[in-house]
């Protein structure tokens, strides 16, 4: 359905959007996924500089507000000061959060099977992940409940990822990311009188940033693990998370879409 130059979903124009780690890969995606639909978006990173570049992007060509904001979401100090900036520029509404910030891929934590890793580095190594990929989305999560609550109504997506659901060698990572459907599950389950829907998304091998940084042998390994034979883009993932986002969902709540092509099936 188009109206005037911009295409619509009923309901969704002009909502509010928090998008964290909205400045590179799934986020980037999903923020001018966002924008192409008429919210106004906040991208949120520790980077100031590349928050307000994406959001003054938006801006030219979606021609929505945005605004760009720097805060590390693991730092609930942080996530308060950037809740702060939310509320100022969304005139104290906040529609739709998207928790997509995660900890980067980073091979000793992601490929050291459970009985491999030092016991000395064990709580660090599951820390590391766990506070930036469940901590950072609970820190957001319990900063603008208090306004949908008020409002009586928001919608909440959480990025989580396949290890969720079927388990992987690298732990740190699947542990968090389970953890992160839990916190999703509540928040559904607890504020769902009150208008607020929580969902999430568990995406397979999509081509972000790590991508690159493989081998092609690599590369096509983790592409045979999906039967569709390929990686996933961005935007695959991002029109998942509009839906999930948008009036489109309206009686979804709770639940997991995966999006991996079909390396999962459950
Ligand atoms: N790519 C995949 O194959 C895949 C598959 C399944 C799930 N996922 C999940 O999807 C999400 C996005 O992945 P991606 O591959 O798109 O990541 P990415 O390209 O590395 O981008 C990560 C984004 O998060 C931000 N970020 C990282 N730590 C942050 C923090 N503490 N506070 C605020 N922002 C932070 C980064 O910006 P700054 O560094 O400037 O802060 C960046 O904008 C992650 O949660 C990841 O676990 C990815």
């Amino acid at each position: 359905m188009s109206s005037g130059h911009r295409t619509c979903i009923a309901g969704l124009a002009e909502q509010i959007a928090v998008v964290t780690g909205g400045t590179r890969g799934i986020g980037l995606a999903t923020a001018e996924e966002l924008a192409r639909y008429g919210c106004a978006v906040i991208v949120v990173s520790r980077d100031r500089d590349a928050a307000e570049k994406v959001a003054q992007h938006l801006h030219q060509s979606h021609h929505v507000r945005s605004l760009g904001v720097a805060a590390d979401v693991a730092d609930r100090r942080s996530v308060g000061l950037m809740l702060d900036e939310v509320l100022a520029f969304g005139l104290g509404r906040i529609d739709i959060v998207v928790n997509n910030a995660g900890y980067p891929v980073e091979s000793r934590l992601w490929d050291t099977p459970l009985h491999e890793m030092p016991a000395e580095k064990l709580e660090e190594w599951f820390n590391t992940v766990a506070r930036v990929d469940v901590g950072g989305a609970r820190n957001v999560t319990h900063a603008v409940l208090p306004t949908m609550i008020k409002q009586k109504s928001g919608t909440l997506v959480y990025v989580s990822s396949t290890p969720a659901l079927s388990g992987h060698k690298a732990t740190p990572y699947t542990e968090a990311k389970a953890a992160l459907l839990g916190l999703m599950r509540d928040v559904a389950l607890n504020y769902g009188a009150s208008g607020i829907r929580a969902n999430a998304v568990a995406p397979g091998n999509i081509k972000t940033g790590w991508f690159e940084g493989l081998t092609v042998e690599e590369q096509r390994r983790l592409a045979s693990e999906a039967y569709l034979k390929r990686w996933g883009e961005p935007q695959e993932v991002a029109k998942a998370i509009l839906f999930l986002a948008s009036p489109l969902s309206s009686f979804i709540t709770g639940q997991t879409l995966v999006i991996d092509g079909g390396k999962v099936i459950h």
